[in-house]
C-alpha cells in the first residue's frame, strides 16, 4: 500500500480559487529564485520580515555557528549568551525606560504577552476591574485569539466573532478617510476626541490602549500623523491607562527611525517587536516593559509571576540571528539605504497622486502605498488577484492589500530596482483589468 499523500495547507490561501504556490529554491539580496532560474524581486520583504536582503551571509554564518554550539535550552531557570547579548543590544536601542524584555515567537505572541501583562499588572496591583482594552479601527495585531480580538473586524476575523474578547474601539487617524470628516491641513486631530471620551467615561475599567504606532499595516498601510500618537500617549498617561505600542511591523527602521515611537517622541509602557528582529531569518519576538510594570510581578507571593511561556522562548539560534542583524545596523550603511528608499518613494508617488484611478498615496520611511479607486474597496477587492498575478508575471512580488498596492522592500534594494517596481505598478494602471 502506498503512503497517503500529505498536502501543504498554506496561510491566507483558498485552494479552490488561488493559484498553486510558487516553488522557491533560493534567495539572495532582494531576489527570490524559482527552480527554473526565474528571479522575482521581493518588494514586500517576505511579509515585512526581511531587512538586509535574503540569505545575508553574516546572519547565515551566525545561525550556523550557534546551531553547532547550543541549539536550544528551556528559558525558565536557564539563560544563555545569545539572549543575554541580545537583551544588551536591544537595551541600547529601544526607547527608555523600557528596561525589561520578554521573548516569544511571533508578532501575535508578542501582542498576546503585552495584553496579558497589562491585565495581570492591574490584577497584581489590586485593580482587577481594569480589564478592558481599547484598540483602533483598521487595526491588525495578529491571528491568535487575543491579537485577533484587538484587531478590527475583517474577513480574517469574521468566522471567529463569537470567540473574540469584547473590546472598546476608537478612531484611527486615517486621514484619507477621516473618521470625523475633516482634512489634515486644517484639523486639530479631532479623531482623538473619541478616545478622550472613552478614557474619561470608562478609564477606571480600562487596562490598556493598543496601537500600531504611525503605520497601520494590514489595515491598508494607513499612515497616521505623529500628533495622533503623541496625543494617545498624553491621554493614556493622564487617565492612568497603559499604552501598548505594537511595533511588530514598524520596528527596526521601517518608518525611517529605529522605532516609530521615536518619531513622535513617546515611550509606551509596553512595546512589541517581531518580524524584522532576526533580519527575517527566524521567528523571534519580544515584548518590552517598564520597571513599573515589571515590579508589579515581583515580591510577595509566587502567584505574582507571569505564568506565560512558549517551548522555544528565546531560542538561541534565533537570538544569534537577531544579534547578527543588529550588528549589520552598525557595520553597513542601513539608515543611508533607508533614506535612499524614502527619496524614491517621495519622487515616484507624486506622479501617482494625480492619476484618475488613484484615491490616495501615502508613505512613511521605507513603506509606500497607493490606494486605488475601485467599486469593491477592501481586502477582498476583485482587482487584487489580477494585480498580484500581473506583478508576478513581471517578476515582482507585490501582495496588494485589496485595493491598496504597497511597497515595503528590504533595505538593500537599489534606487534602480525600486524604480523598476514603480514602473511595473505604473504599467499596471494603464491596463484594463
Ligand atoms: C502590527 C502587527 N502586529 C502583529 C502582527 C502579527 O505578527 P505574526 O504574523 O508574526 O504573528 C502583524 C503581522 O502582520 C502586524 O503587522
Amino acid at each position: 500500500m502506498s503512503a497517503p499523500e500529505l498536502h501543504l495547507w498554506h496561510p491566507f490561501t483558498q485552494n479552490g480559487v488561488d493559484p498553486a504556490p510558487l516553488l522557491i529554491r533560493g534567495a539572495r539580496g532582494v531576489f527570490l529564485e524559482t527552480p527554473d532560474g526565474r528571479q522575482i524581486l521581493d518588494a514586500i520583504s517576505s511579509w515585512w520580515v526581511n531587512l538586509h536582503g535574503h540569505s545575508h551571509p553574516a546572519i547565515a554564518q551566525a545561525v550556523a555557528e550557534q546551531a553547532a554550539r547550543l541549539e536550544h535550552v528551556l528559558f525558565a531557570g536557564f539563560s544563555h549568551e545569545p539572549a543575554e547579548e541580545l537583551a544588551a543590544a536591544l537595551g541600547k536601542i529601544v526607547p527608555q525606560p523600557l528596561r525589561h524584555v520578554f521573548f516569544s515567537d511571533d508578532g501575535s505572541t508578542a501582542v498576546e504577552v503585552a495584553l496579558k501583562l497589562a491585565l495581570q499588572y492591574w490584577n497584581n496591583l489590586g485593580h482587577p476591574e481594569k480589564r478592558r482594552i481599547v484598540a483602533l479601527e483598521n487595526a491588525y495585531h495578529g491571528d491568535t485569539a487575543g491579537a485577533m480580538s484587538v484587531s478590527d473586524d475583517s474577513p480574517f476575523t469574521a468566522a471567529f466573532n463569537s470567540w473574540r474578547i469584547p473590546i472598546l474601539r476608537t478612531h484611527s487617524a486615517s486621514c484619507a478617510h477621516c473618521p470625523v470628516g475633516l482634512t489634515r491641513a486644517t484639523c486639530h486631530i479631532e479623531c482623538l476626541n473619541k478616545l478622550e471620551r472613552l478614557l474619561s467615561d470608562e478609564g477606571h475599567e480600562i487596562a490598556a490602549v493598543i496601537v500600531e504606532p504611525l503605520l497601520q499595516g494590514a489595515g491598508g498601510m494607513i499612515v497616521h500623523p505623529e500628533e495622533f500618537l503623541a496625543g494617545v500617549r498624553r491621554l493614556t498617561a493622564a487617565h492612568g491607562v497603559l499604552l501598548i505600542a505594537d511595533e511588530v511591523l514598524t520596528g527596526f527602521g521601517r518608518t525611517g527611525r529605529m522605532f516609530a515611537c521615536e518619531r513622535a517622541a513617546i515611550v509606551p509602557d509596553l512595546m512589541c517587536v517581531a518580524k524584522g528582529l532576526t533580519g527575517g531569518f527566524l521567528p523571534l519576538a519580544a515584548t518590552f516593559a517598564t520597571d513599573q510594570i515589571h515590579d508589579a510581578f515581583t515580591g510577595g507571593e509566587r502567584t505574582r509571576a507571569f505564568f506565560h511561556g512558549h517551548s522555544y522562548t528565546a531560542n538561541p539560534i534565533a537570538c544569534a540571528a537577531a544579534n547578527a542583524s543588529l550588528r549589520i545596523f552598525q557595520d553597513e550603511p542601513v539608515f543611508e539605504r533607508i533614506a535612499a528608499i524614502e527619496k524614491v518613494h517621495a519622487a515616484r508617488l507624486a506622479a501617482f497622486s494625480s492619476h484618475s484611478s488613484v484615491a490616495d498615496v501615502r508613505h512613511i520611511g521605507t513603506v509606500a502605498a497607493i490606494e486605488l479607486k475601485v467599486p469593491d474597496a477592501g481586502y477582498l477587492s476583485s482587482l487584487r488577484p489580477r494585480l498580484y498575478q500581473y506583478f508576478l508575471n513581471r517578476g515582482v512580488l507585490l501582495r496588494p492589500l485589496g485595493n491598496v498596492v504597497y511597497i515595503l522592500p528590504p533595505y538593500v534594494i537599489t534606487p534602480e530596482q525600486l524604480n523598476f517596481v514603480y514602473d511595473v505598478i505604473e504599467d499596471s494602471m494603464s491596463l484594463d483589468f
